[in-house]
């Protein structure tokens, strides 16, 4: 099925264009991926454990190179020529966030993003501070990342995506390890970024009604539904099919 070819390209957020990737000597994950998001998308990414959602999110930040296929940011093939104005415009939120908190303090880990494109160190302070009060981790400034619970580390490295106003921002399973009310939160803050385009990879599928409004599901190394998260969600028997139970 190509949904890609149904959808108006020509000003994509996101363009993906049969995509195939392999890892050395493994059977290929993503065999022909193509979808385009546009300005204004809020976006689920959803598919069973080990489908590859992962691996399809790394590829828009040129953290994986596809084997074969293209891959489009605002209007810029992801190339290593490229990777610099790419990782401007696009924010990226790992699944794991240790990947992505490394300075001593969570403060300088906010803002570290502004201050290597040049932000004074004062504004990029007040700012850092402003990201971390509105997820209740001001008082926390000076512990390191490694000194925070799992949500709480969470929180952080999209306050530090945050910092940095990206046009699209992705996150990849963003609901690991926080609790309902922070779940309640977070839907809330992405609710009112001004932010271009949103692509979330969850297993969280009540989550995911709440802050998205189109699905897309990975399975067998392909997108095989690209609908609206209610119509999605309201079909049991479809997500069943996909292995994505509601309940277990
Ligand atoms: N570095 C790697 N080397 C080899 N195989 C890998 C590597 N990383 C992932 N894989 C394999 O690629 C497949 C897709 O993994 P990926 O992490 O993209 O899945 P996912 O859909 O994000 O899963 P999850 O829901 O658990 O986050 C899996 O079969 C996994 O074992
Ligand atoms: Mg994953």
């Amino acid at each position: 099925m190509t949904v890609f070819s149904e959808r108006k390209t020509d000003r994509a957020e996101v363009l993906v264009k049969d995509l195939c990737f392999a890892y050395p000597q493994q059977p290929s994950v993503l065999q022909g991926v193509s979808f385009a998001i546009q300005p204004g998308d809020r976006v689920a990414l959803l598919g069973p454990t080990g489908s590859g959602k992962s691996t399809l999110l790394e590829q828009l930040i040129g953290l994986k190179l596809p084997t074969a296929g293209e891959v489009w940011i605002g209007g810029m093939r992801v190339e290593p020529r490229t990777l610099p104005q790419i990782r401007r415009r696009l924010g990226f939120c790992f699944q794991d966030a240790n990947d992505q908190l490394f300075m001593p303090t969570i403060l300088e880990d906010v803002m570290f993003g502004p201050l290597n494109y040049g932000m004074p160190i004062a504004q990029a302070k007040n700012q850092a501070r402003d990201l971390l009060a509105r997820f209740g981790l001001d008082v926390y400034e000076a512990r390191s990342a490694h000194e925070l619970s799992g949500g709480q580390k969470r929180l952080v490295a999209l306050a530090a995506v945050l910092a940095l106003e990206p046009a699209i921002l992705i996150l990849d399973e963003p609901t690991t390890g926080l609790d309902p009310r922070w779940r309640r939160s977070l839907a809330r803050v992405l609710g009112e970024l001004p932010t271009q385009a949103i692509v979330i990879a969850s297993h969280d599928l009540h989550w995911i009604r709440q802050t998205t409004d189109r699905a897309l599901v990975l399975y067998g190394g392909q997108i095989r539904e690209d609908c609206s998260t209610e119509r999605l969600l309201g079909d049991r028997s479809l997500l069943e099919s996909y292995d994505l139970p509601l309940d277990y």
